[in-house]
Order: structure tokens, then C-alpha cells, then sequence
């Protein structure tokens, strides 16, 4: 990074450059900062605040929505980071709202995946627990579980399914975050896949099915790697090949989809048209970036550095 002050001298002129920071392993480790991160981020900032370097954070991680991670990546980094800055694994689930707005779907992951989910504008989301919980016995060893992966909001017990869902049939599933509950989360989405997205029945039309990410491992508190959202894909994936005469279809998202970096690159020219620096913008060929150089900060190479370096766009790392 340059210094501080060289920025703060030369910030009359459009910066010519842009970053994309990997979160876990790289800014944060579990929720305690890397080395020097929250000092170096500050070096991307004037004095009194303004942003001089866009920059964004391009995890696959997430379970919360991106306004709710901003706020607590700016109270662990010490700088303001907004909404738009945050790009997570589920981020493009967004994309998907035309096709299953108004229709029944199940979310699962840490954190609070139905609410991810109801902010991006989808109007029937159920989070795999509360799903789980309308079916008697779904989950056999249930009542060896001391815990719940229930958001604190979610707690009650629900009196009436929310919507019909011994008749109405889960039209999607969506894999938000890293799940918590292997055993039942692997049960549970087989029964869906399996019957069509009701439970219990029998019907080969598998429901579409959407990973955030397929991260193998990663890199959180603990010394060595967890495994990531990856490994409860291939886990879900031979059981249900196991059990079922289809193949598991499904579609995963997150770096290094080469469209990940397409779009960081969108959201950092918005960055930079943003400040109020840049009088450039109109003299600019429609579909180019204003950028010399986007940086990838990342330690995954076969996440962070692949997606750099198939990036559309010239990212580097
Ligand atoms: O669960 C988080 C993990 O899959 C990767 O996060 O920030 O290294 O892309 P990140
Ligand atoms: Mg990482």
C-alpha cells in the first residue's frame, strides 16, 4: 500500500486502480483481524473519511444479509464500509428473484440464510429448519440434538406451517452458507430433491438447487483449514447419487466464477464514478472500466487466484 499521505497529495486525480479483498484468511480469521488489516484499509481513505481507493470485500462467505456484514466488518476494521462493498457467495441470488419470487423455497446455512433471502426480495422463503420442523420424525436422531440452528428471532415454536407445505412444493433450494446440521441438512434435502420438493412422495423432477459457493476448505480461528460449503456439496452429492437413480443437479455460485469478477469490476467503477473526482466518466467507452489495474487479494489459489486470472477483466493477484 502506498502511505497515507502520498494518497492523501495525489487524491485530485481519479485513482487509476481497484482492489478486491478475499475476507476469510486474508482480512479476518474468524472474527479477529489478519496481521495489519484494519490499518492497512484505513490507508484507503482520506484523513477525513472519504474513499480514495475503491475497494470491496469479495468473499464466499456469508449467511447474513450484506447491509447487516457491513456494519459489523465496520466495527471489527475500524473503517465505514458500505453495503455495496460487500459482496458475498450468495450475493447473486439476487439474480434469481424473476424466476422464484412468489414461489416456495427452503434456505440453509449459518447465520440467518431466510433472511438473506427475504432481502433480496424473495416472498416465500422457509429456512430448512422451520421447513424440517413441520414434519413429524424427518429427522430420526433429532431428539439427541441439545442445540438448534434456529435464528434467535425464529425460536417458537411454529403453531401452523407458515404455507402449505404438506401440499405446495418446494420449487427451489438454496445452500446460503456453510451448513451447520450436516446430518439432517444432507436427510432433509434429499427428501426434497427426491420427492419433487414435497417430502415423503416419490417424483424425479428434482428441484433446482444453488450453492453460494464450493469452497473445499477454508481458512477460519483453527490452525488448519474447516471444510468449507464445497465438501457438503460433494457429501450431499454421493448420498444422494447413492439413493436415487438421477444424478444430483445443481449450480454452484461464489469465486472463481469468472461473472464474480465481472461484477466486482461494475461495482468498483460505481465506486470510483461515485467519488466526486471523477470527471472523466463521460468520455468513457461504453463497457470499458476506468481501472489501469484491479488487484485480487486472496489465499485460496483455487478460488481467489483462478477467478483473478480468468477474470474477464484483468484482475490481478
Ligand atoms: O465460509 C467462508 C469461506 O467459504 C470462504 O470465505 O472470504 O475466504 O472467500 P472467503
Ligand atoms: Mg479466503
Amino acid at each position: 500500500f502506498h502511505s497515507s499521505s502520498k494518497l492523501s497529495s495525489n487524491h485530485k486525480k481519479r485513482c487509476n486502480f481497484g482492489i478486491a479483498f478475499d475476507i476469510d484468511g486474508v482480512i479476518l480469521r474468524g472474527r479477529v483481524p489478519v496481521g495489519g488489516s484494519p490499518q492497512a484499509l484505513r490507508r484507503l481513505y482520506l484523513d477525513s473519511g472519504e474513499l480514495i481507493v475503491p475497494y470491496l470485500f469479495l468473499t464466499n462467505g456469508g449467511g447474513i444479509p450484506e447491509t447487516k456484514r457491513a456494519k459489523e466488518l465496520s466495527e471489527l476494521l475500524g473503517v465505514n464500509i458500505m453495503a455495496s462493498q460487500v459482496v458475498q457467495g450468495h450475493s447473486p441470488f439476487r439474480n434469481l428473484l424473476k424466476k422464484f419470487e412468489n414461489e416456495l423455497i427452503i434456505a440453509t446455512g449459518k447465520g440467518d440464510p431466510a433472511l438473506v433471502m427475504s432481502e433480496y426480495g424473495f416472498k416465500k422463503v422457509l429456512s430448512l429448519e422451520e421447513f424440517a420442523s413441520y414434519f413429524e420424525s424427518i429427522d430420526p436422531v433429532s431428539q439427541y440434538k441439545r442445540w438448534t440452528t434456529m435464528p434467535q428471532s425464529d425460536r417458537k415454536e411454529p403453531a401452523m406451517p407458515r404455507y402449505n407445505v404438506l401440499s405446495e412444493r418446494i420449487k427451489a433450494a438454496f445452500v446460503v452458507s456453510d451448513p451447520v446440521d450436516w446430518g439432517r441438512d444432507i436427510q432433509v434435502l434429499c427428501d426434497v430433491l427426491r420427492s419433487g420438493g414435497l417430502p415423503g412422495g416419490a417424483n424425479n423432477n428434482q428441484p433446482p438447487l444453488y450453492f453460494a459457493a464450493d469452497d473445499l476448505e477454508y481458512q477460519a480461528a483453527f490452525p488448519s483449514k474447516r471444510l468449507g460449503i464445497g465438501a457438503f456439496r460433494i457429501a450431499l452429492e454421493s448420498v444422494f447419487n447413492r439413493i436415487n437413480p438421477k444424478r444430483l443437479e445443481c449450480v454452484t455460485y461464489g469465486k472463481p466464477n469468472p461473472f464474480v469478477f465481472k461484477n466486482a469490476e461494475v461495482i468498483l467503477s460505481q465506486l470510483q464514478s461515485s467519488s466526486r473526482q471523477d470527471h472523466s466518466k463521460n468520455n468513457r467507452v461504453p463497457g470499458s472500466h476506468p481501472f489501469e489495474m484491479l488487484y485480487m487479494i486472496g489465499d485460496n489459489p483455487s478460488v481467489d487466484v483462478k477467478g483473478a486470472q480468468q477474470g474477464i477483466l484483468g484482475f490481478l493477484f
